[in-house]
């Protein structure tokens, strides 16, 4: 199969995660890009058109040398990656061989000239003194955040064109909501009448999905490199997130209850505030992000589109 489009040729991983789709339902549209969507195992978006589907596992290298060499792509979008920070601390293996090998497979099999757009995480700082710039020193805490952090250095050493883009919490609406974020967690736990505990000592700043997408993008478009710092631009307590999301789909609050981080018990450590400065994307990559409350009108439609959400006080 292939596609109509032409123009910049970009190849995005992880096309079935939450980010990914996102890309992939902004840039099929697109007249002056040709879209190769690759994730591993089958493609599981609803919509098919307007890009070729390569299943690709970026551990396996001959894999990836094959669709590289078989697409030649212009830029790689990689957003695939090990996301579960539990996990990654408990299985540590698969969270390197996943977040550190399967970048430096694809560094290595791609064109020297083909840009590089990697996606970074906020859990590479200590969250000690947030909001962080483009310029602090990164002191991850966790294995998840080590992975990243050493994914970082293999880019930024590799001869490519790069942009690491650091993002936090993304939050949006994807098909096949296997994984569900902070957001939909909260929304869909409040609506059952579940009781949830929810930390009030971790402070971050929520990106609307398509937001980061849309920066991503730029970053290809406009030939973009270094890092870049993407987020939405309200930094607070993840218990204020939660209660706004309570507030804004008439929910009942007194099911939120307040906890402090270390009385969770987690396997990983978190940074205890991050948030990010975001003047550089705002300035090079005409980066606008939607306010919290804005970005819960988007999903709160899209919601209502696939009939996920059936009635709400809004
Ligand atoms: N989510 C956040 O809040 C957050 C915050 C900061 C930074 N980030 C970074 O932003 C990026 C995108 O995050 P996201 O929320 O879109 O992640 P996501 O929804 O978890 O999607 C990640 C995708 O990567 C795929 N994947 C995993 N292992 C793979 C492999 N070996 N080969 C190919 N694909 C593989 C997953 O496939 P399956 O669907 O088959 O599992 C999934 O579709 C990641 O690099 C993440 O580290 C995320």
């Amino acid at each position: 199969m292939s596609t109509e489009n032409s123009g910049k040729k970009i190849l995005v991983t992880g096309s079935n995660g939450l980010l990914g789709q996102k890309l992939v339902y902004a840039l099929r549209q697109r007249k002056d890009v040709t879209l190769i969507a690759t994730s591993r195992g089958e493609n599981r978006l609803k919509e098919k058109a307007g890009y070729v589907y390569e299943p690709l596992d970026i551990t396996d290298k001959v894999q990836v040398q094959n669709v590289i060499s078989k697409h030649q792509p212009d830029c790689i979008i990689h957003t695939a990656a090990m996301t579960n920070v539990d996990a990654c601390e408990t299985k540590r293996e698969e969270c390197r061989l996943i977040n550190v090998t399967g970048v430096e497979n694809l560094l290595s099999s791609m064109h020297p000239q083909t840009h590089f757009i990697h996606l970074s995480t906020d859990f590479v700082f200590d969250g000690n003194k947030g909001p962080y710039s483009e310029n602090d020193t990164p002191n991850p805490l966790s294995y998840y955040a080590q992975s990243k952090y050493d994914s970082e250095k293999v880019v930024m050493q590799s001869e490519t064109p790069w942009t690491i883009i650091r993002t936090i919490i993304i939050y949006g609406v994807s098909e096949n909501m296997s994984r569900l974020n902070l957001i939909l967690w909260a929304l869909k736990s409040l609506r059952n009448g579940e009781k949830i505990r929810v930390v009030t000592d971790q402070y971050r700043a929520p990106t609307l999905a398509e937001d980061l997408a849309a920066a991503c993008i730029n970053a290809a478009m406009k030939n973009k490199t270094g890092i870049y710092h993407v987020s939405g631009s309200e930094t607070m307590s993840i218990i204020e997130i939660v209660n706004i999301v309570a507030d804004y789909f008439g929910l009942d609050k007194t099911l939120v209850e307040p906890v402090t981080t270390s009385s969770l018990n987690q396997p990983a450590r978190r940074p205890p505030r991050t948030g990010f400065i975001i003047d550089k994307a705002i300035r090079e990559l005409d980066y606008h992000p939607h306010s919290l409350i804005q970005g819960l009108e988007i999903i709160k439609k899209q919601l209502r589109e696939n009939g996920w959400l059936v009635e709400s006080k809004h």
